[in-house]
C-alpha cells in the first residue's frame, strides 16, 4: 500500500496549502498530487478544497492505515514494519505465513476484521469490523525456550500499563494471558512458536482487544462476559484505535527488551499485584484434566500455584481458569 505520511503533514498543518506547493514539497507533479489527493478521499479522508487557496486535511478516518499508526511511532523494532488488512482469516494465520519469507522483527499484521478470528484452545475470537485491535507481531525471542510462555504475561502487562496510560483504568491480568476491566473480558492474548524443539526461531504474539463495540453487538452467548473500553469506561466518544495501538508497541517494547536483558521478575511482580487470580478459588482446566482450588502464588517460571482443600499444592503450567464464586474483582 502507498505511503501517504507526507502529503498527510502537509495536508494537516491548520492552514490552506496549494496543489503547486504540494507538489514542490513532495518533489512530484501535480498531476501526481491530484491523484494522491484522490486516493485518499477514497479512504475516507476529507480534504478540503477551495480555489485560491488550495486543500486542508479536516477529517481523518477510523480506520488503522499503517501511516496513521506509524505516525510519532518511537520504536526501534515493534511495528517497524506493517503489513494491514481490511479483512483477513486471522492475522496470526497470516503471520504464520510470512515466516517462510524471514520477515524482519517486530513486523505486525493488522486488520480491522477477522473472518476466522482464532483464540486460545482452538476457540474462535469474535472479530467484527471497525471497532476494535486485531494485530499479531513477529518476534524472534533470544531466550531459552522454558521462557518463552513469560512473553505472554510481558505483552499482558505492556497491554494493562498501555490502558492505565491512554484511559487512566487499570486492567486486571487474570492468568495466563486476559485482561479484565470492570469484571469483563476486555482482551486476549494468544501466543504461537515456530521453530524445531529446543529451538525456537519465531515467536508470534498475536493481541485481540475489544475497543469501541457496543454491549449488543457481542453475540450473546459471550455478552455477560466481554466488553469493550468504550462501554465499560461509558466514553461518549470513541476512543482512538491507533492511539492505543502505538501506546502498546512503545510499552511492549520497553517490556520486551527489560524482560530480555534483566529477566522476568518485574513482569512477574506486576502479573502478581494486578492479578484477577490470586487469592480466589480456580478451576483450570489443561486438556483433560481440572485442578481446583485456590490460586496461591505465579511462580517465577511462570506457572500458577494451586491449593487444594487437603492442603495439597500443584502446579500449573498453562489452561483455561475459571473463577469459582463470586464476581471477579473490580466488578462494577
Ligand atoms: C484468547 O483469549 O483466547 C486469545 C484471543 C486472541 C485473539 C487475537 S486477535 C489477533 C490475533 N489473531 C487471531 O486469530 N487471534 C489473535
Amino acid at each position: 500500500m502507498q505511503e501517504f505520511g507526507e502529503v498527510l503533514d502537509l495536508l494537516a498543518t491548520g492552514e490552506y496549502v496549494s496543489g503547486e506547493d504540494l507538489a514542490a514539497r513532495l518533489g512530484i507533479t501535480r498531476a501526481a498530487v491530484w491523484k494522491q489527493l484522490k486516493t485518499l478521499r477514497e479512504l475516507g479522508y476529507e480534504i478540503a478544497a477551495s480555489s485560491g487557496r488550495g486543500y486542508l486535511l479536516q477529517a481523518r478516518p477510523d480506520r488503522l492505515y499503517p501511516w496513521e499508526v506509524a505516525k510519532d511511532l518511537n520504536t526501534k523494532i515493534m511495528g517497524c514494519h506493517i503489513e494491514y488488512y481490511d479483512r483477513i482469516s486471522s492475522t496470526n494465520r497470516r503471520a504464520k505465513e510470512l515466516l517462510a519469507e524471514s520477515p524482519v522483527e517486530g513486523t505486525l499484521i493488522l486488520a480491522e476484521e477477522q473472518t476466522a478470528g482464532r483464540g486460545r484452545l482452538g476457540r474462535t475470537w469474535f472479530s467484527p469490523p471497525g471497532s476494535a485491535l486485531y494485530g499479531t507481531l513477529i518476534l524472534k525471542p533470544q531466550l531459552p525456550p522454558y521462557d518463552l510462555p513469560k512473553l505472554t504475561l510481558v505483552a499482558a502487562v505492556a497491554l494493562s500499563k498501555t490502558i492505565e496510560r491512554e484511559l487512566h483504568e487499570r486492567p486486571l491480568i487474570k492468568w495466563p494471558n486476559d485482561l479484565y476491566l470492570k469484571g469483563k473480558k476486555i482482551s486476549g492474548i494468544l501466543t504461537e512458536l515456530s521453530g524445531e524443539l529446543g529451538r525456537v526461531e519465531f515467536l508470534l504474539l498475536g493481541v485481540g482487544v475489544n475497543v469501541n463495540q457496543h454491549p449488543e453487538d457481542f453475540p450473546e452467548e459471550i455478552r455477560e462476559k466481554a466488553g469493550s473500553l468504550r462501554s465499560i469506561l461509558g466514553k461518549d466518544e470513541k476512543i482512538s484505535r491507533s492511539g492505543l495501538l502505538r501506546s502498546y508497541l512503545q510499552i511492549l517494547e520497553e517490556e520486551y527488551f527489560n524482560a530480555l536483558r534483566k529477566g522476568f521478575a518485574e513482569a512477574l511482580a506486576y502479573c502478581r499485584q494486578y492479578s484477577a487470580t490470586l487469592g480466589r478459588q480456580v478451576e483450570v482446566t489443561d486438556g483433560e484434566r481440572v485442578y481446583r482450588g485456590k490460586a496461591l502464588m505465579i511462580e517465577e517460571d511462570g506457572s500458577l500455584t494451586l491449593e487444594a482443600e487437603s492442603g495439597a499444592r500443584t502446579r500449573v503450567i498453562s489452561g483455561d481458569v475459571n473463577l469459582v464464586g463470586s464476581d471477579l474483582p473490580g466488578e462494577a
